[in-house]
């Protein structure tokens, strides 16, 4: 694999998809249960707000009934002893890169477990629910809402993901259906700087010809694998 120093790894659904949280497009997934117009937009959220808040504390209650699973876990491994630079993007909004000891992560998505006032703009953790609009544990206004980066929304911190893209020499992208940009568009950012991509995912994906290598297989088998490979 060469002289490698810096990774950059993007992570979506797929990585989860064995923890039991379901993916967004799989037949069954989330889209196809909930129109993301109705439940993943700031205009749903002005409509009917109701709606978005018991979507998002159903989907918050469920997470922290998961548990991660050997791919998290090989990548807090990777984390743990990589000596190089890493930045483990991920668009999931679950806490399971973090609960599996993973320490340099980045939400570009936002989370689930907290949340944000649009009052005060603080960005408060938070476990339980909020359709009841309990009180900003910072401002007291009723005012807080899922810290979810919607569909229109601009996804968080995009200046430190291509920040640590141009300093990359191997981008990896696992489990992500390469259907969301600017997620989606990070590996042709990539192709442009000169680094090497490579996709690990249970099936080919959209993106999968902007990759030098594809790997197809189960997240559980196919991160442990590449993260054995790279630490040797
Ligand atoms: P998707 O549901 O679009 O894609 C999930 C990908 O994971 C697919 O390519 C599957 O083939 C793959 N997959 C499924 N099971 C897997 C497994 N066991 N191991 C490995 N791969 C597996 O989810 P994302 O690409 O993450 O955004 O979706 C991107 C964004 O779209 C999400 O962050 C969310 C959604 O709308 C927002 O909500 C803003």
């Amino acid at each position: 694999m060469g002289q490698i120093r810096n990774i950059v790894i993007l992570t979506g659904a797929g990585i989860s998809a064995e923890s039991g949280i379901d993916t967004f497009r799989s037949a069954g997934g989330l889209w196809e249960q909930h129109r993301v117009e109705d439940v993943a937009t700031p205009e749903a959220f002005a409509r009917d707000p109701n709606l978005v808040l018991r979507f998002y504390d159903m989907r918050r209650a469920a997470i922290q009934e998961k548990l991660p699973n050997p791919a998290h876990f090989a990548l807090a491994e990777l984390d743990a002893n990589w000596k190089g630079g890493l930045l483990i993007v991920t668009q999931n909004v679950d806490d399971l890169h973090t609960r599996a000891g993973a320490r340099r992560v980045l939400h570009m998505h936002g989370e689930h477990l907290k949340a944000w006032c649009t009052s005060c703009d603080v960005r408060s953790h938070w476990r339980g629910p909020l359709i009841e609009r309990p009180p900003c544990p910072v401002c007291q206004a009723r005012t807080l809402r899922p810290d979810v980066v919607w569909f229109g929304e601009m996804p968080y911190r995009m200046g430190e993901i291509y920040a640590a893209l141009r300093e990359a020499d191997l981008f990896v992208s696992i489990g992500t259906s390469g259907a969301v940009y600017p997620a989606a568009g990070l590996v042709r950012n990539a192709r442009d700087l000169g680094i090497s991509t490579l996709e690990l995912n249970l099936e080919r994906s959209q993106g999968s010809d902007w990759f030098h290598e594809t790997r197809l297989g189960p997240a559980s088998e196919v991160v442990p694998a590449w993260v054995a490979e790279v630490l040797g």
